[in-house]
């Protein structure tokens, strides 16, 4: 079998299939579950500064080729979440707490407080009001955040794009200058959906983040043009389902990807996509390193 041991954004991983932020990192006992799966590493559901309920309901709509939803980042604050992280670190993989915050202040007075393996700053969540992607489609905003928590973390820092704007190279650009160990891309675009009948829009927030197989062309895009500006690697998430969506990501100069909504098919998706990687790589007689970013080097 060929070897998927990669080194990407300051971690060594055992492969490069993660578990995306806010699928099933509520618990520890969930995190753990992927690991043992397979999953290369995994990342929590993203922790604020207090405890947060969400957005009323529904929060979550299945549309076509994806889901909609706007949980209003709910979290019991990264002040109760260390033992989650303690537990999920017991599956032996890395464990990537994500964070958010409505300053650079207050992101990196939790990357003080937490101890996790690396920190993905959540700068591209659609739907809260003062997070997310309000502070992180400012490019001036995404490099001071990042500079303060690379100030107060001593593990490496990974940056949540946000697609929901005309250029993510510029976005990544600015992680980048403020010591960005990798960008991950993409985030959930803004999106939404209205019942026909009531006439009302369907979400408890009204608009939300789509995710799911109608996003990953957009994936691949954002991936392959920041692959070709930034000098750090780039993780690539956004509807990917399987080995052949892996293998495109790479191609496109992912360094390692995040699977998130086709978790809905369970936690076998982690070995399906890792076999599918190796045989494929096998059968082109082709190492991680070599494909990737194959797509950006062809004439
Ligand atoms: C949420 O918890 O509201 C989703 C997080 C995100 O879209 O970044």
């Amino acid at each position: 079998m060929s070897s998927l041991t990669v080194h990407a954004g300051g971690l060594d991983l055992q492969n490069p299939v993660l578990l995306a932020a806010g699928i099933l990192g509520t618990t520890g006992a969930s995190l753990r579950r992927a690991a043992l799966a397979g999953a290369g590493g995994v990342v929590t559901k993203s922790l604020g500064s207090v405890p947060r309920e969400g957005h009323h309901g529904p929060t979550v709509v299945a549309v076509e080729c994806g889901l909609l939803n706007a949980m209003g980042l709910p979290n019991p604050s990264y002040r109760n979440f260390q033992e989650e992280i303690e537990i999920a670190r017991k599956g032996g993989r890395p464990v990537i707490a994500s964070i958010f915050g409505s300053s650079a202040r207050e992101f990196s007075q939790i990357a003080r407080g937490l101890k996790a393996d690396a920190f993905e700053l959540n700068l591209s969540c659609p739907h809260a009001e003062k997070y997310g992607s309000e502070l992180g489609r400012y490019p001036e905003m995404v490099e001071s955040v990042t500079g303060a928590v690379k100030a107060a973390a001593d593990v490496p820092v990974w940056v949540k794009l946000t697609p929901n704007t005309a250029d993510i190279l510029e976005l990544g650009l600015a992680a980048q200058r403020g010591g960005a160990d990798a960008v991950v891309a993409i985030n959930t675009l803004k999106a939404m959906a209205i019942d026909i009948e009531t006439g009302y829009p369907i979400l408890g927030n009204r608009f939300g983040g789509l995710s799911g197989r109608a996003i990953k062309p957009v994936a691949v895009r954002c991936v392959y043009d920041l692959a070709a500006g930034l000098d750090i690697p780039v993780i690539g998430v956004g509807g990917i389902t399987s080995w052949e969506d892996t293998v495109e990501m790479i191609l496109a100069g992912a360094s390692a990807v995040q699977v998130g909504t086709a978790l809905q098919r369970g936690y076998g998706i982690f070995e399906e996509i890792t076999v599918g990687l190796a045989r494929y790589l096998e059968r082109k007689s082709l190492t991680l390193e070599e494909l990737r970013g194959l797509a950006g080097r062809r004439s």
